[in-house]
């Protein structure tokens, strides 16, 4: 019959501990990406990253907003899970973001962050 419950457990944290790649420039992905950063998500109520980060990613450094564009899609995934999991909780300004990264889905963290790191 199928596999031993221990066999199951392996398993499952063997998947745990594989690095995910991030499609690499998919159309599609970065055009939920670009719908998202410019215009949010009404339905769910995540903010356009536009309005803080700018439209080019560039960020308002003195503000406090961090440039976006530049970095690459597997730091911006791991950053948005790390605010959304509560493990990059550093302060008044990560509290904006872990608000924003709240809302979003797996799938959505992942087309945003494909977008941004096309960004110029
Ligand atoms: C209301 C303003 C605001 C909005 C909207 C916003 N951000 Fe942010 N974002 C910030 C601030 C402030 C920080 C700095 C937080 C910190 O100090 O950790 C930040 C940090 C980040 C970082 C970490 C950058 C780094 O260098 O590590 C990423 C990635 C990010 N935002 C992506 C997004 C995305 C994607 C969206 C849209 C879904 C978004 N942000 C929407 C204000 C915002």
């Amino acid at each position: 019959s199928g596999k031993s419950e221990q066999e199951l457990q392996d398993l499952a944290a063997y998947f745990d501990n594989q690095e995910m790649p991030l499609s690499q420039a998919n159309p599609d992905l970065i055009e939920q990406g670009a719908a998202l950063y410019r215009g949010g998500n009404m339905a769910s109520g995540v903010p356009a990253c536009a309005g803080c980060h700018s439209p080019q990613g560039k960020g308002n450094e003195p503000g406090g907003y961090p440039r976006l564009s530049g970095q690459n899609a597997e730091y911006i995934s791991k950053q948005l899970n790390a605010y959304r999991g509560g493990e990059r909780a550093t302060g008044s300004n990560a509290a904006i973001m872990m608000d924003v990264a709240a809302k979003l889905t797996d799938a959505e963290i992942e087309a945003v962050a494909n977008y941004v790191s096309g960004l110029h």
